[in-house]
């Protein structure tokens, strides 16, 4: 596998989660494999469960690995090209990747949608351009309209834990003060697209996402009714995708909060965010504290998902050195 952006680049994702398994029985019998190879991971969001996994998904193989944060440390960074660089951004990405590269084997990228302009967040402009001129293998830690290394530790997590073979999983929207991208439902749309359990989606009406991503998903807008029989409530809130609301808050009503009520609708769900969560927003402290909920055991197969891309990133990567990219200017 060269890049990572999309649960896709995985191929058949049950032989991808049945790697992950064993992966998880022997975290470290990779150690060869990432010996003198170096992973840069660079963000310009914030991150606790991303950096950490990734960083030690990385280590279980035996590879360096350097963090930067573009916005505490490093020169702040211009995007856009034909800017007269009179303010305060003293470096234009385009150096600053080709340059990124010359230090390491693969590149992790974080950069979440800027909803400035929705062409260039659903085009995946920053993390495009990592891809072009960096020379090396990338991998998504969430772009702004992806986080597959979230949907494939929740794939894994469904895998552990369901008790029939097509479980019915039902991804709800819930409120929240801000507006969150789309990335997270979106990967856990196109992930849910790649088995054959039963899909639902329940939403308010206006929070409608991408249909490509929504795929062969049912829709619903009644959430007590999308609940019922359930084996898995994945919650998750998003800002509107359609215009003229692109990354608006057009809706904050309470009664969408995953509680005790809701969850005894369903088949004894067990429950699944990916953190951070915003308790009595998204979901009650009774939920999120109850044996039914396995948002811990999700985010630890964080590390394991990692793992396993970058397992597939270093196996294909060619001879000893990987030529230093020579940067846009050829
Ligand atoms: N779920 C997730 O990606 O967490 P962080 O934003 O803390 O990395």
């Amino acid at each position: 596998m060269r890049h990572f952006t999309s649960i896709n680049d995985l191929g058949d994702v049950q032989a991808a989660v049945k790697e992950a398994l064993e992966i998880k029985k022997n975290r470290y019998a990779f150690q060869e494999l990432g010996k003198n190879r170096t992973a840069l991971l660079i963000f310009f969001n914030n991150s606790l469960r991303t950096r950490l996994s990734t960083q030690k998904a990385a280590m279980n193989l035996g590879m360096n690995v350097i963090v930067l944060d573009v916005n505490q440390g490093a020169w702040k960074l211009e995007t856009e090209r034909g800017v007269i660089m009179d303010g305060d951004k003293s470096e234009h990405l385009l150096e600053a990747i080709p340059v990124m590269g010359c230090y390491c084997d693969m590149i992790g990228v974080r950069s979440f949608a800027r909803f400035e302009n929705k062409e260039d967040d659903y085009n995946e402009k920053i993390l495009n351009q990592f891809i072009k001129y960096s020379g090396r293998p990338v991998f998504s830690m969430e772009a702004a309209t992806r986080h597959p290394l979230q949907s494939f530790a929740d794939l894994i997590t469904i895998e552990e834990y369901k008790k029939t073979a097509r479980p019915k999983v039902v991804m709800t929207w819930a409120p929240h003060p801000k507006a969150l991208p789309q990335a997270v439902p979106n990967s856990f749309a196109e992930t849910m697209n790649a088995t054959d359990y039963e899909f639902v989606i329940a939403q308010p009406h206006g929070y409608e996402l991408d249909e490509k991503f929504v795929g062969r998903a049912k829709v619903e807008y009644d959430q007590r009714k999308a609940l019922e029989g359930a084996d898995f409530v994945y919650a998750k809130n998003w800002s509107a995708y359609k215009d003229p609301n692109y990354g608006k808050v057009i809706c904050k009503d309470m009664d969408w909060t995953v509680d005790t009520e809701k969850m005894a609708l369903t088949n004894n769900a067990y429950f699944m965010h990916c953190l951070p969560v915003r308790r009595n927003m998204i979901v009650s402290d009774d939920v999120i504290e109850s044996p039914q909920s396995i948002v811990i055991p999700e985010a630890a197969n964080r590390e394991i998902s990692a793992q396993c891309v970058l397992k597939r990133i270093l196996e294909g990567l060619n001879g000893d050195a990987q030529p230093v990219s020579t940067g846009y200017w050829h």
